[in-house]
């Protein structure tokens, strides 16, 4: 048996795809460990949606180069985004890297591993594929741990905004067939699995470019079908594509979780259109409110960049009113940085100063601080149903898991029931999670379906 010491940067669709690594390395023999030191094959899966993202990899990578000087057999593997971005490059920046495949090649990868161990030379495979079967592995799910899983339903984006790296260097949209993702929901219920949650760039275009496929909202409808699934989420979807039908499945299925991640990325008209989102601020407060008209207590996410390029003060003020109008739950913020080959690297400077951005990103986080304290407190005397996850973060004896509208909740509780729905009564509330004790005298099936406050 060989060892695999693999990082993964980003997203949950790195996860999922990381996953993926790990089983299809498995059957070449290679075992996950924790111990960089003990590995023969270091792979690290990458970011490079912001320019952040991608000097984390180079710093690992620099990490590595003593590693390698130590035991040269050890094989060093680049993938994922920045593997895609820089290719060939990557070679000639880290010479002390063996092999780079980009977003579409994870089927590909035993190859690769072996052309360097027999041809000894420095492999990239970067092509993109348009036939989904790229996304497939053969043998199907293997491995999986805990209750919660992740499946990617499809890959890639067919949108324009203009500071997203993500279309170069994942590609055009290409959806998985739905017979194959509900075979792999289906096995994943089968080893005990109770939440999977459905990934995609935009999910809600899935299926629109393959003839005879279902439609998003279909998806859904059959996943919900599926026995000893309890509870779906899907992320991420884009605003302009929050259709009827979408909309009507969050009242229809009883196991779509109340909690939608709805990026809008800036609160000003104008900075939307400099983005080309493709929607005004109020094209989303109508989808948000047609929404809310459906299915009143979902919980609302968000992706929000400060200082895009040319963003004024007041531009910047509409993004901080947005947050209070709509009272989001949790937010996601991110400083601009230009990305190579975007449309808004291209056509603007990035003119906003550094310690303008580091500002606007504090006054927004404050903001979004005190509204989520708010919301987290409205939820106190209540009892949710939550998934236990493990051991919480706080390292204070207690578990976490999280309420059906994706919030986290410490409590006192046996570790055992890891995997398990449990009801709990809330006590307290932070502005990041919620504080609770297990609600003994029901389970979470005596509860209201929505898992709502008492
Ligand atoms: N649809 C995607 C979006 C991927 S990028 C999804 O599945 O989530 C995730 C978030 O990163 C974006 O919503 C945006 O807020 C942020 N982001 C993307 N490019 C960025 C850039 N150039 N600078 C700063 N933030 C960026
Ligand atoms: Fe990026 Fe916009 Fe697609 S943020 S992933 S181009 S929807």
């Amino acid at each position: 048996m060989k060892n695999l010491f693999l990082q993964t940067f980003g997203c949950q669709m790195n996860q999922y795809d990381s996953e993926r690594i790990a089983r299809v390395m498995g059957r070449m023999g290679y075992a996950v460990t924790d111990c960089v030191e003990n590995a023969d094959l270091i792979l690290l899966n990458t970011c490079s949606v912001r320019d952040k993202a991608e000097q984390k990899v180079y710093s690992a990578l620099g990490r590595l180069k003593e590693i390698k000087e130590q035991r040269a057999g050890v094989i060093i593997g680049v993938g994922g985004c920045v593997a895609q971005q820089e290719g060939e490059a990557l070679l000639k920046r880290v010479p002390h890297l063996d092999l780079v495949f980009g977003t579409h090649n994870i089927h590909k990868l035993p190859e690769i591993v072996e052309q360097v161990q027999t041809l000894e030379n420095r492999p990239v495979e970067t092509a993109f594929y348009r036939d989904p079967s790229y996304m497939e592995d053969p043998e199907g799910t293997t491995e999986v741990q805990g209750s919660k899983a992740f499946v990617t339903i499809m890959q890639g984006c067919n949108k324009v905004c203009s500071f997203c790296i993500v279309p170069h260097v994942r590609g055009r949209e290409v959806s998985r067939p739905s017979e194959k993702i509900l075979r792999e929901v289906k096995a994943l219920a089968d080893r005990g699995v109770v939440e999977v949650m459905l990934l995609g760039q935009n999910v809600n275009s899935y299926g629109k470019m393959t003839p005879g496929e279902l439609s998003f909202a279909e998806l859904l409808g059959r996943v919900n079908a599926i026995d000893g699934i309890e509870r779906i989420r899907f992320t991420t979807s884009h605003p302009q594509d929050l259709s009827p039908d979408l909309i009507e499945v969050f009242a229809e299925l009883d196991k779509l979780c109340q909690h939608l991640h709805l990026p809008v990325q800036s609160g000003s008209d104008g900075v939307l259109a400099r983005m080309r989102r493709g929607y005004t601020r109020a094209d989303y407060l109508d989808r948000i409110e047609r929404l809310r008209a459906r299915r009143p207590e979902v919980a609302l996410s968000t992706d929000i960049i400060v200082g895009f390029p040319g963003e004024t003060d007041d531009e910047f003020g509409a993004t901080l009113e947005l947050l209070e109008q709509v009272g989001y739950d949790e937010i996601y913020s991110f400083t601009y940085s230009p990305r190579p080959q975007t449309v808004s690297a291209k056509l603007y400077d990035d003119d906003i100063p550094d310690d303008t951005k580091r500002d606007r990103l504090s006054r927004v986080q404050s903001l979004q601080r005190e509204i989520s304290l708010r919301k987290n407190r409205e939820r106190i005397g209540g009892i949710e149903e939550i998934l236990v996850e493990g051991r919480s973060k706080l390292k204070n004896g207690q578990i976490m898991g999280r309420t059906r509208s994706n919030r986290i909740v410490n409590l006192f509780g046996p570790e055992s029931l890891t995997g398990a729905l449990v009801a709990a009564r809330i006590t307290g509330a932070t502005a990041t999670s919620l504080i609770g004790e297990l609600a003994q005298a029901v389970t979470a099936s005596d509860l209201h379906p929505e898992g709502e406050s008492a």
